[in-house]
């Protein structure tokens, strides 16, 4: 018989956490103001909020904290980093920031200025508002494949090379930068073919733009090209990690994803102007340039994360679960962003709760829901977090509306992702009687998911 799937890892310490009664989510939800963001992490059963900074670190991350150096200046720890980041990555030069949007602002602060065109496939929320604050214009450059949730593609995070040559043809001399996201968030943890990547850094290239490698999630990408790419199979995650960067001229790193650890980022860089311009803005926000927003025993961590979360079993264990989750969902009939991604899975809310109106927004009524059925935090990754157009201060209802249940770094087993499959089908089984959403009492004028109040209609 042949041996089944396992983790590649065993458990060494736990942490407990609690079921609760629907009437007291009733309660705390109200009091949360229909927010999950709101919500006491001790409110909720299983937190499926983000991957960012949840995960479990391993036993030689913890045995790296204690070796860390606290030295101010030129501390062992950052060059044990910088050392991981150069062979990873080739990026000759290092900044550590406290996390990825820390990266953006120092980056951001040296090379966007107002008026700036920067397209990407698909801005994150932070890379955007970081754009669009500064008075320049985030333009997403996302293939049309990502748009439907039920259409099958192996690399749905793609770049639409026409329209990035036609954003980069109309605003010539205007393009400081092109933003690469790796695997693609905003659509669904969908990841960016190799042959994509280089096709794009060439473009860019023959246009004199460089490439950011906005980076949150770059092994889980590399293993997608593995598993799915023509002429991956036989290269370690190493090899395809230091081919997806050959061409990449920077990249700013949510080390809180694929670093696996609790806080900490980073900007790499290959040249030394940028590396000069981008230091001034690092003493001041962040700190001195070898520790930049990180604890050198946070740097030795991130250092040991990186090397082993770009070892094949470790990604595999964790997309496996991820995909484990996704058939549970496929035997349910629920639909969500189609093939399962690297860090989570996309419920398409529109089409669970299709009586639902858009002003009524469906995927932050599916995410109440799913937690008042078992106190389940997801995330909405729909209308609420695309927020108003920064000019004309309309709801920006023209992309996806999505519930992302997303997967901390080894920190549930597959019975979590049971319960989470059992929920989501109660919900489902349900639908025709949810009928009306939740509309705005208050909104932040930026990034307003964060903490808006709502009210349920
Ligand atoms: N880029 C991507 C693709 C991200 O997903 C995130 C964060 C960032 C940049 C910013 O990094 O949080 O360290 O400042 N994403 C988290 C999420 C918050 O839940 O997807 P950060």
């Amino acid at each position: 018989m042949e041996l089944p799937f396992a983790e590649s890892w065993k458990i060494k310490m736990v942490e407990p956490i609690r079921r609760s009664t629907r009437e007291e989510r009733e309660h705390w939800l109200a009091e949360a103001h229909y927010n999950v963001f709101q919500l006491k992490a001790e409110q909720v059963y299983i937190d499926l909020l983000t991957d960012s900074g949840t995960g479990a670190m391993s036993d030689r991350q913890w045995a790296e904290l204690m070796l860390g150096d606290e030295s101010y200046a030129g501390a062992t720890s950052f060059y044990k980093l910088e050392a991981v980041i150069k062979r990873l990555f080739g990026m000759k030069y290092v900044i550590p920031t406290h996390q990825g949007r820390a990266a953006e602002n120092v980056l951001f602060s040296y090379l966007v200025k107002e008026g700036n065109v920067i397209p990407g496939n698909a801005h994150f929320d932070t890379t955007k508002g970081h754009i669009e604050s500064r008075h320049a214009v985030a333009v997403d450059v996302t293939t049309a494949d990502a748009r439907n949730t039920q259409l099958e593609v192996p690399f749905k995070g793609n770049v639409d090379l026409d329209k990035l040559e036609k954003v980069l043809k109309e605003n010539a001399g205007n393009v400081p930068f092109m933003v690469l996201t790796v695997t693609n968030n905003t659509v669904g943890g969908q990841p960016v073919s190799m042959a994509n990547i280089k096709s794009t850094c060439a473009l860019c290239h023959r246009y004199g733009v460089p490439v950011v490698m906005d980076s949150a999630r770059f092994a889980e990408n590399a293993y997608f090209i593995k598993v799915r790419e023509e002429g991956y199979a036989g290269k370690t995650i190493k090899e395809i990690t230091a081919e997806m960067y050959a061409d990449a001229d920077a990249m700013t790193m949510s080390a809180k994803k694929d670093g696996v650890v609790n806080m900490g980022g980073f900007i790499g860089l290959k040249n030394k102007e940028w590396y000069e311009g981008a230091k001034l803005f690092c003493i001041p926000f962040e700190g001195y340039v070898t520790y930049g927003g990180m604890n050198g025993r946070d740097m030795n961590a991130l250092a040991q994360g990186l090397d082993e979360n770009t070892e094949f079993d470790m990604l595999h264990t964790r997309i496996h679960q991820v995909a484990y989750l996704a058939s549970k969902l496929d035997e349910y009939g629920i639909p969500y962003q189609r093939p399962a991604g690297g860090h989570a899975i996309f419920v398409d809310a529109d089409r669970v709760l299709d009586r639902i109106p858009k002003e009524e927004f469906p995927a932050q009524t599916l995410t109440c829901e799913l937690y008042l059925e078992a106190g389940i935090r997801a995330c909405e990754i729909g209308y609420m977090l695309a927020d108003r157009d920064p000019v004309t201060r309309e709801n920006r209802f023209g992309g996806l509306d999505l519930v992302r249940l997303c997967i901390p770094r080894r920190v549930y087993t597959d019975n979590h992702m049971d319960v989470i499959a059992a929920a989501m089908k109660n919900v489902y089984d349900r639908r025709e009687s949810i009928t009306r959403g939740v509309a705005i009492e208050w909104e932040a004028p930026l990034m307003r998911h964060f903490t808006v109040q709502l009210k349920r209609l």
